[in-house]
């Protein structure tokens, strides 16, 4: 193995959690980044509404614990919470350090401040950000930061297909050696080998049809883990983000939590306005609420979406409080400063993933998951909004220093075996994948989204077992391609999703199902874990 292929950390995902964690270890390791296309094209770039943090003399971190874990509805981890809760303010100065620059506002006195966002759930104004485009200035800032750092390498187009594990009759004592990963301007596939992985894949809301994520959203990192033989939890709670902009032309466009925060109102086609029916925190409730109201209201009237509402306030002030929004809907010939907003649920944000522990490890030694690819007990039942890019900086920097301190204890790797292409040629079907990933996206959605029942349940468990053979057999005989990947591994998500709301016989936080439309008060919540190690009966909750 060259020189350039041996590194001790990779990191594989450069959104917020790879790129601050590679940041806070650079000066003590080599570090290869990784990210399946650009630098930028993770959720991070397109985060909004900004990082939940107390930093108001007003504010509590109780209080900032407390809306945590009821939007988490009983499946919060209480410790997790506190821990990261508590670290918000220095990880906010972190990245201001770096060279992030949040909206201010200036006191009579002349003194500056971070102004505050409110978002649903919240209840206070916590949320930092820079206007309506705060993940653009986070990523750009720590992109550019890492490409200046001598120990910092980072990869574009590379995109990791699996693992490589020291095979070791004990499974419990497997540990992570580097992975294989698709070049895919050449074509190639290279090992890697590495003492820590760390996982910062992000969400798998690509397995919807309506997200409001970059397309890089395809849960590899899950897969990658629950292939190496992780446990994975809580994927029954997917996260469907209330306002999505309902346009032909743009279908994943988000329209922030903050327009509500400030105002914003949700009406039906006439006018009226429908959140008063469902909760006394009207726009404000949890997102789980408020989505299902509005699939609730669109499937009552039959009609294709409802609007947001904030032309009610000075032109002024939204155009300097949501410039992007703004714009990109003026592109579309909506002027939110004199008409509502055509908006639909979609899916945003997977509150379950990789099960970690409070220094980011997973079940195999050396191996990491930060960021949207894990489940740390942050997020529970549902995620509060802003509070993903929080666990990001704070796991990153609790990953950062869990490693700093071992880092010398893991093995070297050796041996990384040669990826094996022997037994495939290239691909004469194509129409397959992709005719395959159309399918898969509209079963979920029609049948694993934010109403479930065990009918659509068992319908959707039906048409995956056929893809998973279909893909098995694909895999088996061609060479590998970036779509064939993806679908790959959205069909392993999929399946996880699946099986784990089949698991919950209740309804609780981001899960509903019509068959048991209460929360189940009788035993103790539970989280559902799944583990690849009991074999083929996955799947118990714990
Ligand atoms: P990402 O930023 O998604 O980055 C993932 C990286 O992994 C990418 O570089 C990708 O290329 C790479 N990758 C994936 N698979 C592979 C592979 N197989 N091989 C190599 N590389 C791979 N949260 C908030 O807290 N506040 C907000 O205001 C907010 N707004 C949001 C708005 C939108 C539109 C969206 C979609 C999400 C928003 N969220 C928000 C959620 C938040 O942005 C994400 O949860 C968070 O940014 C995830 O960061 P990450 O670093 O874990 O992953
Ligand atoms: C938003 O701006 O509405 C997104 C916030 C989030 O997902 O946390």
């Amino acid at each position: 193995m060259s020189l350039s292929n041996k590194f001790d950390i990779l990191v594989i995902g450069s959104g917020g959690a790879g790129l601050s964690l590679a940041l806070r270890l650079a000066d003590q390791a080599r570090i290869l980044v990784l990210s399946k296309v650009s630098l930028s094209s993770g959720s991070t770039y397109h985060a909004q509404g900004g990082i939940s943090a107390v930093l108001d003399a007003n504010d509590s971190i109780e209080s900032h614990i407390k809306d945590t874990l009821k939007a988490g509805a009983g499946l919060c981890d209480p410790e997790v919470v506190r821990v990261t809760v508590s670290q918000g303010k220095e990880n906010i100065e972190w990245l201001k350090n770096q060279g992030v620059e949040f909206t201010e506002i200036k006191s009579k006195d002349g003194n500056k401040s971070f102004h505050l966002n409110r978002e649903g759930g919240h209840s206070h104004r916590r949320i930092v950000h820079t206007a309506d485009a705060t993940g653009k200035a986070i990523s750009q800032t720590l992109i550019e930061r890492t490409q200046l750092h001598p120990n910092i390498t980072l990869l574009e187009n590379h995109n990791a297909i699996d693992l490589i594990i020291k095979n070791n009759p004990s499974f419990s004592e497997q540990y992570v050696q580097g992975a294989y990963i698709l070049d895919t301007l050449n074509n190639k596939v290279i090992s890697i080998a590495a003492k820590i992985v760390v996982l910062a894949t992000g969400g798998a809301s690509k397995v919807y049809q309506y997200s409001t994520n970059p397309d890089i959203s395809t849960g590899d990192g899950i897969a990658l883990a629950w292939r190496a033989g992780c446990k994975v939890s809580n994927m029954e709670f997917m996260q469907f983000h209330p306002t999505c902009l309902y346009h032909p032309k743009e279908r994943s466009f988000l329209i922030s939590e903050a327009i509500r925060g400030e105002g914003g109102r949700l009406i039906l086609p006439d006018g009226t306005p429908f959140m008063q029916l469902y909760d006394p925190q009207k726009e404000l409730a949890p997102r789980d609420i408020v989505a299902r109201a509005i699939d609730n209201e669109i499937k009552k009237h039959g009609i294709d979406c409802v609007y947001l509402d904030i032309s009610h306030k000075p032109a002024e002030f939204i155009r300097q409080h949501f410039p992007t929004i703004y714009q990109q809907c003026l592109s579309l010939d909506i002027d939110i400063t004199k008409q509502a907003i055509p908006v639909v649920p979609a899916a945003h944000y997977t509150c379950g993933g990789v099960l970690t522990d409070i220094n980011a490890r997973t079940d195999i030694q050396g191996l990491y998951a930060i960021g949207e690819v894990a489940c740390t007990g942050l997020h529970g039942a549902n995620r509060l909004a802003s509070n993903s890019l929080l666990e990001c900086l704070v796991f990153a920097e609790r990953a950062a220093n869990d490693i700093s301190k071992h880092l010398t204890e893991y093995p070297e790797p050796t041996g990384v075996p040669a990826w094996d292409e022997s037994q495939v040629s290239d691909s004469d079907e194509e129409v397959v994948v992709a005719h395959n990933w159309d399918e898969l996206r509209l079963f979920m959605w029609d049948y694993v989204g934010i109403v479930r029942t065990n009918k659509r349940l068992g319908r959707a468990m039906h048409r995956l077992e056929i893809l998973k053979q279909e893909m098995a057999e694909y895999y088996a005989h061609f060479r590998v391609t970036s779509d064939l990947l993806e679908l790959r591994n959205l069909v392993i998500v999929a399946e996880l999703i699946i099986r784990s709301a089949q698991l919950r016989k209740e309804s609780r936080g981001l899960h509903y199902t019509q068959d048991y439309p209460e929360l189940d008060n009788s035993k103790p919540a539970k989280n559902t874990v799944l583990s690849p190690d009991i074999k083929n009966t996955l799947l118990k909750i714990y």
